[in-house]
């Protein structure tokens, strides 16, 4: 393939990645996109990662357990609500233009099936289908289905510019398997077990929610030999199980090798844990594996990733409410 040969400058692609990615859930919920030109989406974009970031904070874990006292003590615990005040306001504009012209016959979106919904059950309290619920899953599904997949995908651009010749042997497979005339598309997977592996390794390694979500025991509960009374938290510790050593050749190294067979066919690994499992399992899996597909084999099919001359990629990460790189910048080369 042709292209431009002379680096671009180096940029961050933070916000590109997360603009993107939430373009998809904004269609399904709000019905709608936004620009990478749009200020006000930007900075809400901003808003939701600085909240998250300081969820991960001291001061959000002493709030946590001490929330009577934490309340009176000044700290940034009072910024991730202030932050996340922004969006909820920024959800509660788009339920009410939603509910000013709403049109039953026609749903546009999550939002107006909710509506919908709400009409039906508008006898039963008890169902849960009110304007404060449709609001807070409007929101769940917002944060959770943009944050996440970018993290993931910026974690997976970090890997490439620091593995320049895996990179190179992802796109030699698109090259192969898809060309350069037609975008990847979801049919193409099977037939790239590679591209496919490296997706799975860059889960795993990236390991973006380590500690997966707090959940509480609904009834007295026996593991093996612990007994866990009814109402306690309980911490499904996802990184227990994506670097277990007995599960992993390399469990420490970035090793695509690891959803390998030894013919180069995809394999599936158990302790491959990133959504979690069971009943409370992420929602948005599916469409999370989709994206994760669709995004990185598109940008790996246009562009080559560098990092910028003189500079070493740095793969630490960054604490906060999720595991997500150290901010960085790179280089993108249209091929
Ligand atoms: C790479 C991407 C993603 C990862 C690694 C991820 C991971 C997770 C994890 C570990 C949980 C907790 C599961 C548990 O408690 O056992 C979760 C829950 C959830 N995720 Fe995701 N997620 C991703 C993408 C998405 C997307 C795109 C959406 C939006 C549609 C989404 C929506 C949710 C929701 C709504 C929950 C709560 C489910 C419940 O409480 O029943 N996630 N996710």
């Amino acid at each position: 393939m042709g292209g431009i040969t002379v680096p671009g400058r180096p940029f961050d692609p933070r916000l590109l990645l997360n603009n993107a990615v939430s373009n998809v859930i904004c269609v399904l919920v709000f019905g709608n996109r936004f620009e990478y030109s749009d200020h006000d989406f930007q900075c809400l974009l901003k808003n939701i990662n600085e909240a998250l970031y300081l969820e991960g904070s001291i001061w959000a874990q002493l709030y946590n357990m001490l929330p009577w006292l934490m309340r009176r003590l000044p700290g940034t615990h009072h910024k991730i609500f202030v932050l996340l005040n922004k969006v909820i306001d920024f959800v509660k504009e788009k339920v009410n233009a939603h509910r000013a012209d709403y049109d039953p016959s026609n749903p546009r979106d999550y939002i107006d099936c909710f509506l919908a919904e709400m009409e039906k059950l508008k006898d039963d309290t008890a169902a849960g289908f009110d304007v404060e619920n449709l609001c807070i899953c409007t929101l769940d599904l917002f944060v959770a289905g943009t944050e996440t997949t970018s993290t993931t995908l910026y974690w997976g651009l970090l890997y490439m510019i620091n593995y320049p010749e895996i990179q190179a042997k992802v796109q030699e497979e698109i090259d192969r398997v898809v060309g350069g005339s037609r975008q990847p598309s979801l049919s193409d997977k099977d037939n790239m077990p590679y591209t496919n592996a490296v997706i799975h390794e860059i889960q795993r390694i990236g390991n973006i929610v380590p500690l997966n979500v707090v959940r509480i025991t609904v009834e007295d509960t026996q593991i093996g030999k612990y007994s866990i009374p009814k109402g306690t938290p309980v911490i499904g510790h996802l990184t227990s199980v994506l670097f277990d050593e007995s599960e992993w050749e390399t469990p420490h190294s970035f090793n695509p090798g690891h959803f390998l067979d030894a013919e180069g066919n995809f394999r599936r690994r158990d302790a491959f844990l990133p959504f979690s499992l069971g009943k409370r399992v992420c929602l948005g899996e599916q469409l999370a594996r989709m994206e994760l597909f669709l995004f990185f084999s598109s940008l790996l099919q246009r562009f080559t990733f560098s990092s910028p001359v003189g500079v070493e990629p740095n793969l630490d990460f960054k604490l906060g409410g999720t595991h997500c790189p150290q901010p960085y910048e790179l280089c993108a080369v249209t091929r």
